[in-house]
């Protein structure tokens, strides 16, 4: 029986990277694809462009959901597969980030599979597949550092959209290249991470590791560390997703040791890129907090693309919002929506 596949965000970066890994692999059926405005007429029996994605899970009612949307834009689509059981194949972090607890009990009613395509959390899930949790004594998720790192916060005083869209080790779509630069991916990842692995917040680290070989450590607390190494190519993780528990063989480029391989690992810079804190303290306070701080991102973010902010508005407007919510737990899919809507309008930029 061949794996039917509902593809969320097939136009963008990781849509498409998974539509060549179920091409090339005879056992993933595409049965359904959507996207947000790009026209995909006849990209798979059924596709929506725009609209909820749900209609379209209904009518598929797919073995395995992708969701590759970017943005709270997903929230539904992650609700939708993890209250039903569905296995959801998870790159839109900024769903379960934001719905948080309302997600890990969508999940535990649902009791399906839910399996991360980030590489850091694929990677993690790998590691900690086979291990007890009272034998962890830490989880560690590295991140490049973005184009900037290394530089003071004046030194990020005029930098523009096209410097931060130029990632040094991975090619994405914009939102995500621009939340490398300020590290709030990395905040978003500890977040997703947390709701992930159910492990607090003062046992996940994050390293900064410039060539994106290692995608996470597990510390084991006889003193031992694992951990998971690849060229970073992200149809290894979409590729692992899609084939759970099999791991397909794919035709990607395998570690060459011969060729100097380096491996280093510093501590970030919270004064530069100070969202990584802001997103480690809206994780310890709790509630929307996770959810305020990606909502005024997402704002903030495309004001800066748009050219109608400076990159250091970003972290300051995330801050400003942070100060201003409540944070109160949303009890429904209602109440969560009405907080990323308040945050969002609390946004102050032009
Ligand atoms: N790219 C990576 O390497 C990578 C790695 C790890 C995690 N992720 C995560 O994966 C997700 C997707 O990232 P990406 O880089 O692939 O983004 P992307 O290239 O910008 O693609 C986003 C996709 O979402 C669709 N979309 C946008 N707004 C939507 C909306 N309101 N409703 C429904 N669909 C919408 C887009 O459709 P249109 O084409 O019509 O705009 C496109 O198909 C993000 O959550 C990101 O953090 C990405």
């Amino acid at each position: 029986m061949r794996r039917r596949i509902a593809v969320l965000g097939a136009t963008g970066s990781i849509g498409r990277q998974a539509l060549e890994v179920i091409e090339a692999n005879p056992e993933l059926e595409l049965v359904a694809a959507t996207s947000g405005s790009t026209p995909i007429d006849g990209l798979a029996p059924l596709t929506e462009v725009g609209g909820d994605a749900t209609d379209v899970l209904e009518q598929a009612q797919p073995d395995v959901v992708l969701n590759a949307i970017v943005g709270f834009a997903g929230v539904h689509a992650t609700l939708w597969a993890l209250e039903r059981g569905v296995t959801l194949a998870l790159a839109n972090k900024e769903s379960l980030v934001a719905a948080g607890a309302l997600a890990r009990d969508a999940w535990t009613r649902g009791g399906g599979l839910l399996l991360p395509v980030d590489s850091e959390h694929s990677a993690a899930f790998q590691l900690l597949a086979d291990i007890s949790r009272d034998q962890v004594r830490g989880l560690v998720l590295t991140a490049s550092g973005g184009p900037f790192r290394g530089r003071s916060r004046a030194e990020l005083d005029d930098v523009t959209p096209e410097d931060a869209l130029e990632h040094p080790t991975w090619t994405m779509g914009p939102k995500i290249t621009v939340d490398s630069a300020t590290l709030a991916n990395k905040g978003l990842e500890l977040l997703e991470a947390h709701f992930l692995f159910d492990l607090p917040y003062d046992r996940i680290e994050v390293a900064i590791h410039p060539t994106s070989i290692v995608h996470a450590i597990v510390r084991l607390r006889d003193g031992a560390s694992l951990a998971h190494l690849g060229y970073p190519d992200m149809r290894v993780p979409i590729s692992f997703a899609l084939t759970y528990p099999a791991r397909a063989e794919t035709p990607l480029e395998q570690l060459d040791f011969s060729s100097g391989l380096r491996l280093e690992f510093h501590a970030p810079d919270l004064e530069a890129f100070p969202l990584l804190a802001l997103a480690r303290e809206a994780g310890e306070r709790g509630g929307t907090y996770p959810c305020a701080f990606n909502a005024a991102n997402e704002v903030a973010v495309q004001a800066f693309l748009e050219g109608r902010i400076r990159f250091l508005d970003i972290d300051a407007a995330v801050a400003d919002v942070l100060a201003r919510v409540d944070g109160a737990p949303a009890r429904d899919v209602d109440e969560l929506i009405e907080a990323d809507r308040n945050a969002r309008n609390l946004v102050a930029v032009a």
